[in-house]
């Protein structure tokens, strides 16, 4: 299965995607996850992504379609991949085109998970992480069992520095620009599958994965 998980900035990819991937053994692919870690080993490619991440802007596409072609090539997702944060412009959905041909593979769903704006504000400013596993809480709607630990392993939970409100705002105004093109990319090719993120997180899951079981 070769996936798509689109959505704008608290959306709930990523926790989607960490259900997803207990039912199906494929990679979850997060561009923003793969910066975060370059960023934490002070490599290259975190130095370079760090002053986008830390204003909302977008990382260069030369930059992120090249982490991507690398990784999807890798031996663990040759029986497929789920995508998160990536494409984010239409420059990228082309070259993901043009990489999944080279690779003789195709996709089989774009998974757009829709949330009204004004919520997406209260999602991200509230969500907390875990510094072990990297699992994903929210104050509110998703609080651990014991406040500031992780539920998993007692890792103490953190916050994104691309989580305080100036910079989640144009996060929000970067990316709803960048979305229409791409779904409408998308919907060209009869790929979309649109979900209401809106519902308990739990009730997105199980519309999540009644759109992967007809794929199989
Ligand atoms: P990235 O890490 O991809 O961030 P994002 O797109 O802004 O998305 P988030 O991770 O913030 O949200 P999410 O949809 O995963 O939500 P989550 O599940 O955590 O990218 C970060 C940065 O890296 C970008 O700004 C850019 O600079 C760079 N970058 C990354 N990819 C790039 C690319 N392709 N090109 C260029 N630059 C790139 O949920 C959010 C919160 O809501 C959590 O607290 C969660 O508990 C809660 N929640 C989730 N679902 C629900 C629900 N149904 N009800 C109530 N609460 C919920
Ligand atoms: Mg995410």
């Amino acid at each position: 299965m070769n996936i798509i998980l689109m959505g704008l900035p608290g959306a709930g990819k990523g926790t989607q995607a960490s259900e997803i991937i207990k039912k199906y053994p494929i990679p979850h692919i997060s561009t923003g996850d793969m910066f975060r870690k370059a960023i934490k080993e002070e490599t290259e490619l975190g130095k370079e992504a760090k002053s986008y991440i830390d204003r909302g802007e977008l990382v260069p596409d030369e930059v992120t379609v090249g982490i991507v072609k690398d990784r999807i090539s890798e031996d663990d997702a040759k029986k497929g991949f789920l995508l998160d944060g990536f494409p984010r412009t239409i420059e990228q959905a082309e070259a993901l085109s043009k990489i999944l041909k080279e690779l003789d593979r195709e996709l089989d769903a774009v998974i757009n998970i829709k949330v009204q704006e004004e919520e997406l504000m209260n999602r991200l400013t509230g969500r907390r992480i875990c510094e072990i596993c990297g699992e994903t809480y929210h104050l509110v709607f998703n609080p651990p069992k014991v406040e500031g630990i992780c539920d998993n392993d007692g890792g103490k939970l953190y916050q994104r520095e691309d989580d305080n409100p100036e910079t989640v705002a144009n996060r929000l105004e970067v990316n709803i620009k960048q979305t229409k093109p791409i779904l409408d990319f998308y919907k060209e090719q009869n790929l979309v599958k649109d979900i209401d993120g809106s519902k308990d997180i739990n009730e997105v899951t199980e519309d999540v994965i009644s759109i992967l079981e007809e794929l199989k």
